[in-house]
């Protein structure tokens, strides 16, 4: 009885692994449970689910950004430097940007014309 309990737990207790780079997931949030991952997780899932960490990536950058505007729009609180740091190192390590997240915006000029575009002004006949 003792030993089926203790199995029990142990399988509970076994984290999911992750598929690309073997880091274990946090069976709860999902996060890759390396680094920093316990202070995103005390700071970044009271307002949300963690999914919409977990399936969003960018850079560094793109990160900070995200983190910005919810402090701006959605009240989030102000992190000390240090914190802010290791999330972002945390967030931009392991959820950086993919290949095949979205593909790079279209050149303007080889956009295809806008229909619902303003009628252009023709260059002005010189003459
Ligand atoms: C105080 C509440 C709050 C906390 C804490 C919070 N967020 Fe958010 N976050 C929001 C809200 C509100 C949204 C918008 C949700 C929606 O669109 O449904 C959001 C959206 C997001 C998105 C989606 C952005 C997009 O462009 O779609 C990501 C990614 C995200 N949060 C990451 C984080 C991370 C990382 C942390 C921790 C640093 C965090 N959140 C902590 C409130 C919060």
């Amino acid at each position: 009885m003792m030993k089926a309990r203790l199995a029990l737990l142990f399988l509970l207790a076994t984290p999911v692994m992750g598929i690309a780079d073997e880091i274990p997931l946090d069976p709860f949030s999902g996060l890759k449970m390396t680094g920093d991952w316990q202070i995103v997780l005390g700071n970044c899932i009271a307002c949300h689910s963690p999914k919409l960490i977990t399936q969003q990536r960018g850079t560094r950058e793109q990160w900070l950004q995200m983190i910005r505007w919810m402090q701006k729009k959605q009240n989030l609180w102000q992190f000390t430097p240090e914190i802010e740091d290791r999330i972002l190192t945390y967030l931009a390590e392991h959820y950086p940007p993919r290949d095949d997240q979205r593909r790079a915006a279209i050149p303007r000029d080889l956009m295809p014309p806008n229909p619902y575009a303003p009628p252009t002004q023709e260059p002005e006949d010189a003459g």
